[in-house]
């Protein structure tokens, strides 16, 4: 009899882990924590099983122990919420990603006491009416607007009263997918396209404007001629920029996990960039100054952080400029509590200054404080973002702080390299 009731009980569990298997591999996402979670449910039939069978024949129940342990092991690890119901929606068991998401949620409390979601009660009475699994969304506002996909499946049990759970009736287990990141990563990849087909289309119509004009009413006018061809090459070569520039961003975007693995010399890099950014501060009426004493040594790409400290100089001297001048630094610091020494490159300018709502965007693409201002200066909006990415492969942080009308500091801390400091480690073409 205890092998019959074992056999049953599993062969149920077993049905309800193959029927959650199909439902997951009909929406087409039979991921991981889909079949972690499927894993979870069959363990928790055999468990609820086991426990039948001990409550029938008194069995010893280390063996369910066990499995109890692993299924509960299992369902902590899940990242998403699981939630588990009897057919009143009465809750029997959760993992703490759904405690986590709806602290309301109590074992043997009505579900929802704690999900107010008509949609999701629904379709849990549904499933039990029906048998076939089905999915919702669920929304929430408070504290943040979040968004979830519920998937609800019937999970058939062994016959029996169990655990004060009524055997023999089917329970349902709910899944829900946490949709916010996809659904914003949607949104940005929507801009994205918009804002790279309107930053090469206005260029593009100049050229197109300026070739009719010289195909037609300026075909004889050497002078209107060369001012068009003057604009037209200013044009194409935004165009060959904003090109250059989305290439590079995802080329550095693919490597960002691979972090590197040469030391560089900080200070040379900033020397170097100090150098050639001399001539558009002169032009400017700005002071560059730079303040490096000494080797920064840390791993880094060289032709990466050129492109940073290229572009914080020159956003710096384009658009806080007006202060006259801009300072580099570069310092070591050590973090008190974990004894890691850092590296912070620092330029600083006493321009206008940057409000404060624009600064935790500052670094998204094409987002610039001013647009028709960056666009005269020739900007593309995508400097910090490059930068950004930049930083964030060789696991450093990006920070602005900006006072309006005092001027603004941009800061990038990386790793300080701390083997082998030996000079000829860091021998480089300068
Ligand atoms: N030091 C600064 N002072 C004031 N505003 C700044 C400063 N640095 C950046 N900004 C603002 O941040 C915006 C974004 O800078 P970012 O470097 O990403 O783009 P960009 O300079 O406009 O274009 P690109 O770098 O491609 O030439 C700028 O358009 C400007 O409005
Ligand atoms: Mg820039």
């Amino acid at each position: 009899m205890a092998r019959g009731a074992r056999r049953s009980s599993w062969t149920a569990a077993a049905i309800a882990t193959v029927g959650l298997g199909v439902f997951a591999a009909g929406r087409g996402t039979l991921d991981a924590p889909m079949i972690a979670a499927s894993l979870v449910v069959l363990c928790l039939g055999g468990v609820i099983g086991s426990l039948g069978r001990a409550r029938v024949v008194r069995m010893p129940e280390s063996p369910g122990t066990s499995r109890h342990s692993v299924a509960e092991a299992l369902l902590a690890n899940i990242p998403d919420p699981v939630i588990l119901v009897d057919r009143r929606a009465v809750v029997i068991e959760v993992n703490p990603a759904a405690r986590a998401l709806l602290p309301a949620l109590k074992l043997r409390h009505p579900l929802s006491f704690a999900l107010r979601a008509p949609d999701v009660l629904d379709g849990i009475e549904e499933v039990l009416r029906t048998g076939a699994s089905l999915k919702t969304l669920y929304a929430t506002r408070v504290p943040t607007e979040r968004a979830f996909e519920v998937q609800i499946g019937a999970l058939p049990m062994p016959d029996g009263v169990v655990g004060g759970v009524l055997g023999g009736q089917p329970n349902v287990v709910l899944f829900l997918r946490d949709l916010t990141s996809a659904r914003r990563l949607e949104a940005m990849r929507v801009d994205f396209v918009a804002n790279a087909s309107h930053e090469l289309r206005t260029p593009l119509a100049s050229l197109l404007g300026f070739i009719e004009t010289l195909q037609g009413p300026a075909r004889n006018d050497p002078p209107a001629r060369e001012r068009f061809l003057g604009i037209m090459k200013t044009q194409a070569q935004r165009m060959a920029r904003l090109v250059d520039d989305l290439l590079s961003l995802s080329r550095i975007e693919l490597r960002e996990h691979v972090p590197p693995t040469r030391p560089v010399d900080l200070t040379r890099i900033a020397r170097q960039m100090v150098d050639t950014q001399g001539p558009l501060a002169r032009d400017r009426g700005v002071m560059l100054s730079a303040a490096v004493e000494g080797a920064f040594p840390i791993l880094g790409e060289r032709d990466e952080l050129l492109r940073v400290v290229e572009n914080l100089i020159e956003n710096a001297v384009k658009y806080g400029g007006s202060g006259g001048r801009v300072e580099v630094a570069l310092r070591r610091q050590t973090d008190a509590a974990s004894g890691r020494t850092s590296v912070e490159l620092a330029v600083r300018d006493y321009g206008p200054g940057i409000a404060a709502e624009h600064i935790p965007r500052l670094t998204e693409r094409f987002y610039r404080v001013d647009v028709a201002s960056s666009r005269d200066q020739g900007g593309t909006g995508l400097g910090l973002a490059i930068v950004k990415h930049i930083v964030n492969r060789h696991r450093g942080r990006l920070l602005i702080e900006s006072v309006p009308d005092e001027g603004t500091t941009v800061r990038a801390i990386f790793p300080a390299y701390e083997a082998a400091e030996t000079p000829d480690v860091l021998a480089e073409p300068a």
